[in-house]
């Protein structure tokens, strides 16, 4: 028996991939990577923008003929739109071959949903409003050696006006430290050399707890001096709550890149607030000011977004001069999309297309350059890179702050070692280079 599983979205996703390929194993199912030998098919949605939504139902619908040929078939779809109770009904009404559908919360359930369709072959569609507890910590099967994806936390409280994550993710809980740093010393001891600590606001790791002092910086401090060499990332941090504290302990430790990723969304003050964000243009400057202190060598990236309700050319042109001021090592581009149950869905002064795409595209156009110059930058120096991914002939992995490297090599034992590589030409997001030697 075999299973295919199509994941949409963010790390927070491919990791449930990953624990919902471990229930599916424990069932005695096997991966397969094409969908026409899988007895179960499996969509991880993802529902942050429009067009996340759309490529699924699309893929979904493929699906059809195939469902009705093989009466055997499952069609599975869970995740963050089905989370959504409407867009799960929608689901049902539009594609309704689909035998089960389950949402985030009860993902770990997902073992247990197959079982019954298994044993009734009638639908099984579930979705639960909230957790029943902490998410159960359940198999996991990864595919990503030598990265591994940890959850810290689940949830977000920021409710930034734009964003359906707090409906479909709840609020904020953090894991228990000691079971964090168990997981992820297990993983370094079976070989993994990068470890992402996920959540969606990490620096808000541990406020839910009621008499702990665990906090993000000193779960950071606990990891960083296990005794490995490996590296240890992050993700996401909120800029209102990026701590000097946090910018101290990275500077500091060998195991923690350089590199922060630091969405600030757009540089108009006007829009931050209309977004919820809770801070100013101002106040992020400043962060950046302290990132510098005490990160020598740093690289930060952002994620931007054009086209938020009532948007003039003035705020976005600020948006424009600051990715401009700060030069992000590298950016993730976005045009506003209305989500249905936000607070900017509702309000007034929506953009038309056309100015959000020509804003887009000017905006794409200007962090091109920069990534490219920043690229150049690299050429000829000798960089330490962890290989992460085999290609025809080629090992590929990243610098230390996040920079792409590909270069030609047989030696596909080089995997999850790091190694020096000499750089000698790069495109906007990559660099290619030259084996050196194994790093001591
Ligand atoms: N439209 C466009 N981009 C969005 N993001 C979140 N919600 C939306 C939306 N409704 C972007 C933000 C966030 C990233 C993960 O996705 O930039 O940081
Ligand atoms: Fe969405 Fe804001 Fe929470 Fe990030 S911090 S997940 S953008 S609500």
């Amino acid at each position: 028996m075999y299973y295919h599983i199509k994941t949409y979205g963010c790390a927070m996703n491919v990791h449930e991939s990953e624990k919902i390929a471990g229930q599916l194993e424990k069932l005695g199912y096997s991966e397969t990577a094409e969908v026409e030998k899988a007895d179960i098919v499996v969509f991880n949605t993802c529902t942050i923008r429009e067009n996340a939504v759309h490529k699924a139902y699309g893929n979904i619908g493929k699906l059809k003929t195939y469902r009705q040929e093989n009466k055997k078939v499952i069609i599975a779809v869970g995740g963050c739109m089905t989370q959504d109770k409407e867009q799960a009904e929608d689901l049902k009404k539009k594609l309704p071959f689909i035998d089960i559908i389950f949402g985030t919360h009860n993902l770990t359930e997902f073992g247990e949903m197959v079982k019954e369709y298994n044993n009734s072959h009638k639908k099984v569609f579930e979705v639960w409003d909230s957790e029943k507890d902490m998410p159960k910590e359940n198999e996991v099967t990864r595919n990503s050696f030598p990265n591994a994806l940890v959850n810290i936390m689940y949830g977000c409280n920021n409710y930034c006006t734009y964003c359906i994550v707090p409906y479909v993710r709840g609020r904020e809980r953090s894991r228990p430290q000691a079971e964090i740093v168990e997981e992820v010393k297990n993983l370094l001891a079976e070989g993994y050399r990068e470890i992402t600590l996920l959540g969606q606001n990490v620096n808000s790791y541990g406020n839910d707890f009621e008499n702990s002092e665990s906090n993000f910086v000193n779960l950071m401090e606990t990891l960083a001096v296990l005794p490995y060499k490996y590296r240890l990332r992050f993700m996401t941090s909120h800029p209102k709550d990026f701590k000097e504290e946090l910018a101290i302990v990275v500077g500091k430790y060998d195991n923690i890149p350089k590199y922060i990723h630091l969405p600030i969304q757009s540089g108009s003050n006007n829009i931050l607030e209309k977004m919820n964000r809770k801070y100013t243009r101002e106040d992020y400057l400043k962060t950046v000011e302290i990132i510098k202190k005490h990160i020598p060598n740093y690289a930060l990236s952002s994620d931007l977004m054009v086209g938020f309700p009532q948007e003039t050319e003035e705020d976005f042109n600020e948006t424009m001069s600051l990715a401009e001021e700060i030069r992000y090592s590298s950016a993730f581009t976005f045009i506003y999309s209305v989500r249905h149950g936000t607070v900017a869905a509702d309000m007034e002064g929506h953009i038309d297309e056309e100015t959000k795409s020509k804003r887009i595209q000017k905006l794409v156009a200007l962090q091109n350059k920069i990534s490219k110059e920043i690229s150049d930058e690299y050429i000829g120096g000798i960089y330490e890179i962890l290989v992460e991914e085999k290609k025809e002939g080629a090992m590929c992995g990243k610098t230390d702050n996040g920079r792409l490297v590909k270069f030609p090599t047989e030696n596909y034992d080089l995997l999850g070692k790091f190694v020096k590589v000499k750089i000698i030409s790069s495109t906007i997001s990559g660099l290619k280079g030259e084996f050196v030697e194994i790093s001591k």
